[in-house]
C-alpha cells in the first residue's frame, strides 16, 4: 500500500503535511512520541478522507528507533513512496550555558535519525525507481545563528545533505528536497524554551506546507517558504559571513533580553 511517512506529525508543520496529504487521498503513516495526539489525528484523517491513517509512537532520537520504524513499516506491508523527515527541535541561549545532553539529543534527532531514515527508505525507492523525500531544514541552515548555534548547524547539515542527494538521485527519478521555513507559528519556540517572535513575522504551517508541495512537484532541490524569507536568504549571499553572523547575533541577543 503506497504510503507517505511523516515524522513529527503530532503538531505543527508535520500535522499540516498529514492533513493536506490525506485530503489529497494519500495514505499516511505518522510518527512522533505523543501517542494520544497521533491516535486522535489518525481517527480524524481516516474518517474524513477515504485513506488509511496509521501511526507508530516512537522517540526518534533513540539509536534503535529509525531501524525499528523501517522494520515496522515493512512488516505492515507499506510502500513508502514519500518520506517527510520533519521531526526536529531547537534550543536557544548561549551555547556554554545550555544543557549538553539536550544539545546532543538534538543532533541525534535532527541529523542522525534523518540520515538513517533517508538511507533506509531510499534503497527501496531506488529499486522501484520511484519516490520522494522532503527533509525539513530551515532558513537557519543558510547561516550561523548565534544563540541557536547547534540548531542552525543541524539545519545547515540537513540542507547540504539534501541538496547533494537531490543531484545524486535525479538520474533515477527520485526527488529529494530540503524545505527551509523561516519563523512559523507552531510549538517550536515552546519546545526550544525560547521567546516566540512576534506573530507578524511568522508564516502559518499551512503556507509552509503548500510551498513545499509546490516545490516538490516542480522537482526543486530546496524551497524557502515565503517571499520575505527568500529575499532575506538571497540578500545575504554577497555579504561577508562574519557580518551576517554579527547581525544575526545582535538580533538574537536583543530578542533574548526582551
Ligand atoms: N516553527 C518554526 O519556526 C520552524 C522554522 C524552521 C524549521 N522548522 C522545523 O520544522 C520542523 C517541525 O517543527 P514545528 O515547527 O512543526 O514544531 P513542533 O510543532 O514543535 O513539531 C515538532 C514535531 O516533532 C516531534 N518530535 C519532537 N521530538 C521528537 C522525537 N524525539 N521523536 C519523534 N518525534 C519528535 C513532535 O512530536 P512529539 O513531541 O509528540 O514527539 C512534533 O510532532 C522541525 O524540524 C523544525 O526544526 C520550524
Amino acid at each position: 500500500m503506497n504510503t507517505t511517512l511523516i515524522t513529527g506529525a503530532s503538531s505543527g508543520i508535520g500535522e499540516v503535511f498529514a492533513r493536506k496529504l490525506a485530503a489529497r487521498g494519500r495514505n499516511v503513516l505518522l510518527v512522533a512520541r505523543s501517542e494520544d495526539k497521533l491516535i486522535t489525528l489518525c481517527n480524524e484523517l481516516g474518517r474524513s478522507n477515504s485513506i488509511r491513517a496509521q501511526y507508530i509512537a516512537l522517540d526518534l532520537s533513540k539509536p534503535e528507533s529509525p531501524a525499528r520504524l523501517f522494520a515496522e513499516a515493512t512488516k505492515r506491508g507499506l510502500v513508502v513512496d514519500l518520506l517527510i523527515n520533519n521531526a526536529g527541535f531547537g534550543s536557544m541561549g548561549e551555547f556554554s550555558t545550555l544543557d549538553l545532553a539536550r544539545e546532543l539529543n538534538m543532533i541525534d534527532l535532527n541529523v542522525k535519525a534523518l540520515v538513517e531514515l533517508t538511507h533506509r527508505f531510499l534503497a527501496p525507492m531506488l529499486e522501484r525507481k520511484q519516490g520522494a523525500i522532503i527533509n525539513v531544514a530551515s532558513t537557519a541552515g543558510f547561516q550561523p545563528v548565534p544563540f541557536m548555534a547547534t540548531y542552525a548547524a543541524t539545519k545547515a547539515f540537513v540542507l547540504s545533505f539534501s541538496e547533494a542527494l537531490w543531484e545524486e538521485n535525479r538520474p533515477y527519478g527520485i526527488k529529494v528536497m530540503a524545505l527551509c521555513p523561516g519563523v512559523t507559528d507552531t510549538n517550536f519556540f515552546e519546545a526550544a524554551r525560547g521567546r516566540k517572535p512576534p506573530a507578524r513575522v511568522a508564516q502559518t504551517p499551512e503556507d509552509v506546507v503548500d510551498a513545499a508541495l509546490r516545490g516538490l512537484s516542480r522537482g526543486k532541490s530546496h524551497v524557502i517558504s515565503g517571499w520575505t524569507n527568500f529575499l532575506m536568504v538571497e540578500s545575504e549571499r554577497l555579504a561577508p559571513r562574519s557580518l551576517i553572523t554579527r547581525v544575526a547575533g545582535r538580533m538574537m541577543r536583543s530578542q533574548q533580553e526582551k
